[in-house]
Parts: structure tokens; C-alpha cells; sequence
């Protein structure tokens, strides 16, 4: 019910719900209000009794406007709705409620000063509010209820899960969504939504759900139920990434150079001295040392991760095949013949452990692997650091078996082998 039918008919009859419309799953009326006037001028509005600005609408139009709506739904559960700035917040939870409960709807659009007070008490069951702020008239409000009510209405959308994963369904908000390109403006799309793996993007979906209602909304964080052992799992993970370094300069990867050694060896010492506290009998004797990395410097075959100018973490992105990769034991290569090149000598600055900066580094091993040519990328760590094995599978490498490495004389010769496809 409105005083502007024609405006409101065209926007609700726009798009989806246009053509909800049109196929007979909802139907929408916009009635004139002023074509109930028992006056000769159609007068709607009139000025307030006891003075004030403005005029507000009369009663009687409303009423006999409401009773022509409400006799042609006889049978229908109706529920006539007064929008008002004094009314309830409509959320999605009201959309869902009025959706459930009834199937005719009369949203009553005020104007002016708004309406006649007891129209309001003997005329309407609810009251609902666009939000805390006033509008000339409830058309917009009107609109807003109709659309998010009349999308819930099976049909109307192609299916359930185009409403039920989007923000306040479930008291939280969404996750962010990319389409192409993959880069844009040198922004790129999340790693994870690349590799059609279903469960880590339904993982990192509802992690990102949670870090974004708690940053944008944390009145909603606060009441969200998130007892699942998902959540209370994908809160420890949040706890964890926050107490990370934040990394507040621009993250770059750059060919080492012979100045560098200082820094990679002490990138190595720091690296050796947590596999020690961890029991892991990798990089416990002297390997790897200068003498390891120097040939590597030459070739342009090592790497450093650079946070705005200071060095993070380095590695080595051998071009000529491995020997001990050769002897594969208890599985086999996902390319057998074809060229690839191994990543090792992997390690960051103590600062920068925890920081997030490992996924980057992985990524432009494999960002220079591919732009050297290589079809698939291969590397090994210690069976027992499962820290460094965690990061390789959840950056798409899948375990291809186990292998025995030379370069540790006396220590630990057991490594697992994983292997990705570029
Ligand atoms: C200018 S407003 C009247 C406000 C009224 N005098 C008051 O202070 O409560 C005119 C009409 O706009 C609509 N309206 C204004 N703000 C609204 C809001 N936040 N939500 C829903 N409807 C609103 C109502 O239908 C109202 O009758």
C-alpha cells in the first residue's frame, strides 16, 4: 500500500524477482492509496491535531485500502506491517520468520509526518524498521522487506544454498568471493580457490567467515553460536595467525647474491636450532654450509624472501635431478620422466617463523620453477617434521614416498618425498 505505486511496481518487477514473478511463484501488488479517498480532492494527509509540521495520512484511506487487499487474500495467513522508524530492526531472521509463517504480506508505506496513530493500533500486527535513521516515505523499507522476504520463497532463486551460505543466515557474514581474472591489477585470487580441493576451500571459506564477522561485526561475532569442534578449531587457528609478526611491508622474492651468505647462514643457524628443540635430526651436523649454497648463488639457483628490504627467508630451487630421487621407495612420481626441479635448503629468520611468510616462499619456488620451464616441482623434508610436511600438502604437493639423502653423513637419512604439478 503506497502513495507512489508505478515506482515501486517497476523496481520490484526488475531482474529475479521480475521473473519469480512472471512465472507465478510470488506476486507483488502496489496499490494506490489515494484511490481509496472518500474526498473529493483524493486528499490522503491532513495536519496534525495540536499543531506541528507537516501532515500526516488519514486513517480512513488506509483502512478501506486494507480491507480491499485483505478480501481478495481471504484464505491466506496475512500480516499486515506498518514500516516505521519506531518499528523492530527487519534482519534476515525477520525475512526468514515471515517467509515461514505466512503467505500474504500488506506492507503499509507511510509518508509525510507518517499516519494516523490508530490506524496504526487497530489496523496493524507488526511494525519494522530499515534501521535507525528516517526516511520520507516506507517505500524504500517496503522494498527492502519485499526483496529479502520474496528471495526466500523456494523458486525464486535457483537453489537453497544461493541464501543459505551468504551473510546473517547463519549470523555471520560471508566469505570474500573472486571471479575472473585470476590477477587483476596485479591482485591476486586466493591460492586455495584455485585447486578445486572442496574441503580446504570450505575450510578456508568458514575461517574467513569468522575473521571477517569478528573485524566488521563484532556485535554479531559475539552472539554467533560457533561451539562446533570446526569453529572451535578454526578459533584456535585464528588465535595462532594473530599472534603472528604482522607483516606490514610488501613480501618480494629476489635472486641471492654473494653478499647475502652472512644472512642465509644465519637464516640456517636459526633454522637448525629449532629442528634441534623439535628432536628432528635434520641440519644437525654442519650441512647445509657457504660451500652448499655458493654453487647454488652462482647458477641463480638460490633465493631470497625479502619483508620490504629485510631478508625473511631463503631457498634453493635445483635445476638438475636429484640422485636420491632416482630411488623412490613405496611410491612413485606423479612425472616420472618429465624435468623438474627440487626445492631445499629452506629456511627462514627466527623472527619471521609463524609469520605466514613460508606459503609465499612456497609459492615463488613454484612461481620460478614455472618461469625456468619446469613442468612439476619436487622436494623432501625429515619424516619427522611434520610442521614443514603440513605446509607442502596444504600448498597442493602430495606425499609420492620416501627417500634416503647422502648430504648428512651420520645423521637421519630418512626424508619423505612430495611432489606438484605446474
Ligand atoms: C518522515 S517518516 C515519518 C517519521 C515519523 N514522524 C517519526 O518520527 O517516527 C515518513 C514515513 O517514512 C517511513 N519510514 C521512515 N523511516 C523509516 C525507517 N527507518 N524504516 C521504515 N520506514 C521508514 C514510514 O513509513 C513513515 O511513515
Amino acid at each position: 500500500m503506497t502513495l507512489f505505486p508505478s515506482t515501486v511496481h517497476a523496481v520490484l518487477h526488475e531482474s529475479i524477482l521480475g521473473r519469480a514473478a512472471a512465472k507465478g511463484i510470488i506476486e507483488i501488488n502496489c496499490i494506490q492509496i489515494r484511490d481509496f479517498t472518500e474526498n473529493k480532492q483524493c486528499q490522503v494527509d491532513d495536519y496534525p491535531y495540536g499543531g506541528g509540521w507537516g501532515c500526516v495520512m488519514m486513517a480512513q484511506p488506509l483502512k478501506k485500502c486494507l480491507d480491499h487487499v485483505l478480501s481478495s487474500a481471504e484464505g491466506l495467513t496475512s500480516r499486515v506491517i506498518y514500516l516505521s522508524p519506531q518499528g523492530a530492526p527487519f534482519t534476515q531472521e525477520t525475512a526468514k520468520r515471515l517467509n515461514r509463517d505466512y503467505d500474504h504480506l500488506v506492507l503499509v508505506c507511510g509518508h509525510y509526518e507518517g499516519v494516523d496513530e490508530r490506524f496504526i493500533e487497530s489496523c496493524v500486527d507488526e511494525e519494522l524498521s530499515l534501521g535507525d535513521f528516517v526516511l520520507t516515505g516506507g517505500e524504500i523499507a517496503a522494498m527492502a522487506v519485499t526483496d529479502a522476504v520474496c528471495r526466500l520463497v523456494p523458486g525464486v532463486l535457483s537453489d537453497e544454498e544461493c541464501y543459505t551460505e551468504e551473510s546473517h543466515w547463519d549470523g555471520l557474514l560471508e566469505y570474500p568471493q573472486y571471479t575472473r581474472p585470476e590477477e587483476w591489477e596485479g591482485l591476486h585470487v586466493p591460492e586455495v580457490l584455485l585447486n578445486g580441493d572442496h574441503a580446504k576451500i570450505s575450510h578456508w571459506r568458514r575461517k574467513q567467515q569468522l575473521i571477517r564477522t569478528k573485524a566488521k561485526r563484532p556485535d554479531m561475532f559475539e552472539k554467533a553460536d560457533l561451539s562446533s569442534p570446526t569453529d572451535q578449531q578454526l578459533l584456535r587457528e585464528i588465535a595462532r595467525d594473530a599472534a603472528r609478526l604482522p607483516l606490514t611491508e610488501p613480501l618480494s622474492c629476489r635472486p641471492a647474491a654473494m653478499d647475502d651468505l652472512p644472512v642465509i647462514l644465519s637464516m640456517v643457524s636459526d633454522a637448525r636450532s629449532v629442528l634441534a628443540r623439535r628432536h628432528i635430526d635434520q641440519w644437525q651436523g654442519p650441512y647445509p654450509t657457504a660451500e652448499d649454497f655458493l654453487p647454488d648463488i652462482e647458477r641463480g639457483e638460490c633465493f631470497l624472501i625479502l619483508h620490504g628490504e629485510e631478508p625473511a627467508g631463503v631457498f634453493c630451487l635445483s635445476h638438475a635431478p636429484q640422485q636420491e630421487y632416482a630411488a623412490l621407495t613405496d611410491g612413485k612420481w606423479l612425472s616420472p620422466d618429465a624435468p623438474y626441479c627440487t626445492l631445499h635448503r629452506v629456511a627462514l629468520s627466527a623472527k619471521y617463523r609463524g609469520s605466514g611468510i613460508s606459503s609465499f616462499l612456497l609459492r615463488q619456488a613454484e612461481q620460478q620453477a614455472r618461469s625456468s620451464g619446469f613442468p612439476a616441482i619436487r622436494t623432501d623434508t625429515h619424516r619427522k617434521n611434520k610442521a614443514m610436511r603440513a605446509l607442502i600438502l596444504s600448498e597442493g604437493y602430495s606425499f609420492r614416498g620416501n627417500v634416503l639423502v647422502s648430504s648428512e653423513p651420520g645423521h637421519d637419512p630418512h626424508r619423505q618425498a612430495f611432489e606438484k604439478l605446474l
